[in-house]
Formats: structure tokens, C-alpha cells, sequence
């Protein structure tokens, strides 16, 4: 787990309000909200939805212009999250994919991109088809083995790409030890982690030595399934100069409605990933016992081939399950079906338990042979385990269980 030391150093890198308060809880619910920022002194930052703001005078305003280039409630949330990962600066986009798209524009045709592996589908799909038809190179690699990523840089590799735990398999990069060996490949390489599986309260991506941390809010950061959104947080000023221009100029922004609950679920996020952790455990661990069950991926069990990796680099899980179920497709549809309490759905990270079928349906947009070679099979089921009673989730998953294998 990480040490309080790193914790510490982490929260060196905040600001004046940061340092005199250096937990996280305090640092989610305070940072960015000061009700001195607002005329009324509110004390939950207002939904500001004007498109555009008075000026004194011909370019003197009160820093705010257009709401595409700046908006108050963004603001609020950009602050809260920098301060949450650790970083200078955070850039709220309109989706997951919007963020991937703004900090891929900072490449030039020619430039090249090496990503994990295993990395959501429409991560995956974004690069195949349509980075390189802007003329970027793509490459892929495993990156729990840190010589693949090696191998796999050229002259021109610009950015590494890595996510952890990847989405569906759940494989755990070491953050340190890839940013460490790319930065010493060449230091301008940027290394980009989607931490939308662990969120900032589990992982720190800034503080292991990436650029650029990146989230599909939509999952835990929000955690409440309401809000499309994603979030870029830098420590590097020409970074964040260079993607500040980008967000604006390519406009992929989120509404200022979406920033407020957004900005809310963050109030939250310490308390919702404590109890995701305490649920997604205890039904890996019921789901490793059963004999109906054929492997579980958990970054939590000891059982997992990177669990050394997460110890070091994470202070917990979140409520992600990925488990082969024994049998056929014809096993893992009759599962599915049944489950009551679990919503068959994609996406994850909400307060309310999801279950999927990736081969069938978030990652349906990845290459047939390379779901293949990921183990993206048919009996491959991926779990969202909410924050309902643990014992009604693991009930529910029981009798989802005998009804795909009934007792002879
Ligand atoms: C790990 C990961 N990254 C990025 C995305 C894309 O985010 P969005 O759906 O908000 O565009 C997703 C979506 O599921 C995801 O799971």
C-alpha cells in the first residue's frame, strides 16, 4: 500500500488550502468550493449556465469569457480534482473518450503511440480507427512486462498509453516502474494512465511518475451514473498549456450541470470506494470458492498475478470482478439473465451493481482474434459491484449461479 510518505509528498504538490489539509476527504469536500469565490458566499458552488460574461471593458473581465474557453462551475471541480490527484492543474472534457481525443490532438501526423494491451474498447477502437487515419503509428503492448513496453518504443513514440487495472482482464501495470523506464528511454515521451478504474482515492498516478492522469468520469469519479464526462490532470505547465488550448479550441467540454454533479459525487468518493472495496472482496472471495466458477480476477486476492503490484502502488480495489464462469456462452447468456439485483448494462463505477458480457458488449469493437488473444472469451463476465448490502449482492450472484448450472 502506498506509504504516508508518498501520501505526503502527493499532497506537497497542493496549494495554500491543500497543505493546511492534507486528508482526503477534507481536501474532496473543501478544495475549489470556497464560498468567498461567489458574490452570495454559497456554500454548494451555483450551476453557472451563462454561455458568456459581461466585461468591463474591451478584453477586461473578472476571468471568465466564453464557457467553452471557462466556466465557473467547471472551475470548481478542475480545482477539486487537480487537488485530489495530486497535480497542478485538472481539465474537465465532455466524456472518457473526449479526454482521450484532446491529449491524442497533441500529436502530430507521423508521431507514434504505444498503448496497453488491454485497454477499454473504445480506447482501443479510438487508436485503430481512427488516430491512425490522422496519420498517428499505434502500437500495442503488454505492459505488466516493462522489456514489451521497452521493445515496443521507436524514435518517433510521443505517448505511452497504459491502463490499470485494464478493462475487462484486469491486468496491473507498475506505474513507476513503466513512467521511470520510458522517461529514461526519453524523457519527452508522455506517459498517460486512465485511472478510472482506481479513481484518485485508490491511485495516484502523478505522484508514480506519469504526465498526464486521465478518467472516464462517468465511473467511479461521478459514481452515480448520471453524468458523461472526463477529466485530465497534469503537473507539467507546458502540458497543461498545450491541452488548456486544446480543450478549448477542439470544445469537447462538459456542461456546467454535468460539472455540478460531477463536483458533487466527489464528496462522496472516499466513503463509495471504501464500501465498493469491502463488496467487490467479499464477492471475489465468494465467487473463488464456487465450483461453478472457473477463475476470478481481482487485483485484491492474493490469487491475482499482479496483486504485489497493486499492494505497492494502491490503497484498494474498487468494486470491479472479472470472472470465467465454467461451460459455454450458452452458460455465461443463462447467468446474465437471471441475475435480479445486478442490472445487465455496460458501464460501471455507480452505486448500483452492473454485470456485462464483454465479448458482447463493450469490447464487441475489438478485432475478433485480438479478444481472442486477451481472453476476451464467451464465458468472460465483468462485474460492477455497487454499494447495495454485501450479502443481498452475493445472494443474487448465487442463485444467477444455480440457475446457469442447475444442481443435477
Ligand atoms: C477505462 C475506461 N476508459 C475510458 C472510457 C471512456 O469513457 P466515456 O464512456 O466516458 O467516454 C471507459 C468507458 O467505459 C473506460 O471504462
Amino acid at each position: 500500500m502506498a506509504t504516508a510518505q508518498k501520501e505526503s509528498e502527493q499532497n506537497d504538490c497542493h496549494a495554500g488550502f491543500q497543505s493546511a489539509f492534507k486528508s482526503f476527504a477534507t481536501v474532496a469536500i473543501h478544495v475549489g468550493q470556497e464560498p468567498e469565490q461567489w458574490k452570495s458566499m454559497a456554500v454548494v458552488p451555483p450551476i453557472s449556465l451563462s454561455t458568456t460574461f459581461k466585461q468591463y471593458g474591451p478584453g477586461k473581465h473578472a476571468g471568465f469569457e466564453y464557457s467553452r474557453s471557462g466556466n465557473p462551475t467547471r472551475n470548481c471541480l478542475e480545482k477539486a480534482v487537480a487537488a485530489l490527484d495530486g497535480g497542478k492543474y485538472c481539465l474537465a472534457l465532455a466524456s472518457g473518450l473526449a479526454a482521450t481525443m484532446t491529449i491524442t490532438h497533441m500529436l502530430k501526423s507521423g508521431d507514434g503511440i504505444v498503448c496497453m494491451d488491454d485497454v477499454y474498447g473504445g480506447t482501443n477502437r479510438y487508436f485503430q480507427r481512427i488516430a491512425t487515419e490522422l496519420g498517428l503509428k499505434v502500437d500495442f503492448a503488454d505492459c505488466t512486462q516493462p522489456e514489451k513496453l521497452k521493445a515496443a518504443l521507436k524514435p518517433n513514440t510521443k505517448l505511452v498509453w497504459i491502463e490499470t487495472p485494464t478493462n475487462p482482464t484486469m491486468k496491473v501495470v507498475d506505474i513507476r516502474a513503466c513512467s521511470d523506464l520510458v522517461h529514461k528511454h526519453n524523457k519527452d515521451i508522455v506517459v498517460v494512465v486512465d485511472n478510472t478504474f482506481m479513481s484518485a482515492y485508490f491511485q495516484r498516478p502523478l505522484a508514480l511518475g506519469a504526465d498526464i492522469c486521465m478518467y472516464s468520469a462517468t465511473k467511479y469519479m461521478n459514481g452515480h451514473s448520471d453524468v458523461v464526462m472526463g477529466l485530465v490532470s497534469v503537473s507539467r505547465d507546458d502540458l497543461y498549456e498545450r491541452l488548456k488550448f486544446l480543450q478549448n479550441a477542439l470544445g469537447a467540454v462538459p456542461s456546467p450541470f454535468d460539472c455540478y454533479l460531477c463536483n458533487r459525487g466527489l464528496k462522496t468518493l472516499h466513503l463509495r470506494m471504501e464500501q465498493h472495496f469491502k463488496g467487490g472482496l467479499a464477492a471475489a472471495k465468494f465467487l473463488e470458492a464456487d465450483p461453478r466458477v472457473e477463475r476470478v480476477i481481482f487485483p485484491g486476492l492474493p490469487s491475482h498475478p499482479q496483486h504485489d503490484v497493486m499492494k505497492k502502488q494502491c490503497t484498494g480495489c474498487p468494486g470491479m470482478i472479472t470472472f470465467y464462469i465454467k461451460g459455454q456462452l450458452e452458460h455465461a447468456s443463462a447467468f446474465l439473465s437471471n441475475l435480479k439485483l445486478f442490472s445487465i448494462a455496460e458501464s460501471l463505477g455507480g452505486y448500483e451493481s452492473l454485470a456485462e458480457h464483454p465479448a458482447i458488449m463493450t469490447h464487441a469493437s475489438v478485432p475478433e482474434k485480438e479478444r481472442e488473444v486477451l481472453g476476451i472469451s464467451d464465458t468472460l463476465i465483468r462485474l460492477s459491484v455497487g454499494l447495495e448490502n454485501v450479502e443481498d449482492v452475493i445472494k443474487d450472484l448465487d442463485q444467477a449461479l444455480n440457475a446457469a448450472h442447475p444442481k443435477q
